[in-house]
Parts: C-alpha cells; structure tokens; sequence
C-alpha cells in the first residue's frame, strides 16, 4: 500500500509535488473516484490520470552497483559465468544494465527497467564522460600520456581526445586515471594497449556527475532524487 502521491511519483510520472497539484485539479482517479491527496493505493487499484491508466507499470528502479571483476554484465552466460544479476536478488522488479563492463573490469555498473532512459544513455550521441582507474605495468612516459590523450588508433579508428593523469605508482605498477566520453568495445584495454601498456586492472569509478564512492565490490544502492533527475537530463554538464 502507498500513498497516491507517492504511487505516482515512484512510476515516474511526475514529482510528488507535482502529483499533489493534479490531485487537486481532480485529474486524478483511483478505481473510478476523484483521488483524495494521501489516499492509499492497494495492489490491483485502478489509478488513471487524465483517464489514462498508469497503474500497470510497475516502479521504475534505478540502481548503482559496483560490479566485481568475474562477473558478466548480461542476465544468462552460455558458459555459466556469474551474472552482475546475482548480486540483486532482492530487486523484484526485471532491471537489466545500461551499456556493459567487461567480464574483467569492475566499477560502475547502472541498471533500471526504465527502457527509454537506457536507451538514451547507451545511444553513440550521449557522450558523457567516463572515468576510470587502470593498473598498468611499468611505467608509461611523458610522450605515451600524451598520446593517450590525444587519440590513438583502436580498431582502424582514432579515439576522441581524453583525459589522462598519473593517480600513483610503486616499483612494478602505475595507476592511470583516465576520462574517456565514448564507449566502444574494450576501448580502455585497446587504448592502453595501441601505446604498449598492459592492463593488469581496471575500474569504472564515474560515469558523468554519478559517482561509485565508498560503494564494495558486490555492493549496490538506489539512486537519489538528483540523481535520477540527473540521468533524466541526459547527464548534462553544469554551466
Ligand atoms: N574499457 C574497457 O576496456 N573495458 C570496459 O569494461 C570498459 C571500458
């Protein structure tokens, strides 16, 4: 049971105050009725706004997992590889990743069941930036930075211009920060790759202003309000 506000709200049709202001412009019923504002919702009610049934839905979920490395980033593997889905049983309703990690990288992994949200953020036109963190081995030069930065050649095309910083590094390993706005298959591996790196490690720490924080491998969370306001946006960068 919920409250109709909150019902509303929680299958993305509007805020709650938003909500609150059709309720009272009667535009909203429940089972037929004008819906009070705080009137309760039950499983099977009828809820129409503007005569237009909303109440089939379910919920729209997004969530933030920080998927492990050894994980696959679809709902089934052919060779019977865990699945990031494992980690959310308790998520009733059917979510599916946005956009995928490699079976070896770990990080940032979003999930929804809001389709039309997915697809605008894993379409070639949504460039946001991503962020990552690779363990490489050695030490790379001045001059492989920059061309990192610049744009190497993967798969016979050039990469966008990215950004690339030195986070730390001991005597066998350098840790990467890199800031990439594209998305192709196995791009940061090949990146490092094209100047001679070898990945030992790699992590999705941000994705726009959607960051992994103090989130443990396995761990996920539900985003917050500004958050999903922010996906909504199409991820746009503050002026
Ligand atoms: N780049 C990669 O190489 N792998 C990923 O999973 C993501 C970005």
């Amino acid at each position: 049971m919920e409250r109709i506000q909150k019902y509303l709200a929680a299958r993305g049709i509007c805020s709650r105050r938003a909500a609150e202001d059709m309720i009272r412009a009667r535009r909203v019923r429940i089972n037929g009725e004008t819906a009070l504002i705080g009137q309760s919702v039950s499983e099977g009610d009828s809820v129409a706004l503007d005569g237009v049934l909303v109440g089939n839905e379910p919920p729209k979920v997004y969530i933030m997992l920080h998927k492990p490395d050894g994980y696959v980033t679809t709902a089934k593997d052919q060779f019977g590889r865990p699945c990031v889905l494992d980690l959310l049983k308790d998520v009733k309703e059917r979510i599916y990743p946005v956009g995928r990690l490699d079976y070896d990288t770990s990080g940032l992994l979003l999930l929804t069941n809001d389709g039309a949200l997915a697809q605008k953020l894993t379409h070639p036109r949504c460039e946001v930036e991503k962020v990552y963190i690779a363990r490489v081995k050695g030490h790379p030069g001045v001059e492989s930075l920059k061309l990192l930065a610049d744009g190497v050649m993967v798969d016979g095309e050039k990469t966008l211009p990215a950004k690339v910083t030195v986070e730390s590094s001991d005597d066998r390993y350098t840790r990467l920060r890199l800031t990439i706005r594209q998305g192709r298959n196995r791009q940061v591996r090949k990146m490092l790759a094209a100047v001679g790196l070898f990945t030992a490690g790699l992590t999705r720490v941000a994705t726009g202003r959607l960051y992994l924080g103090r989130l443990k491998k396995g761990e996920y969370r539900v985003l917050t309000r500004e958050e999903i306001a922010y996906l909504k946006s199409g991820m746009r960068r503050k002026e």
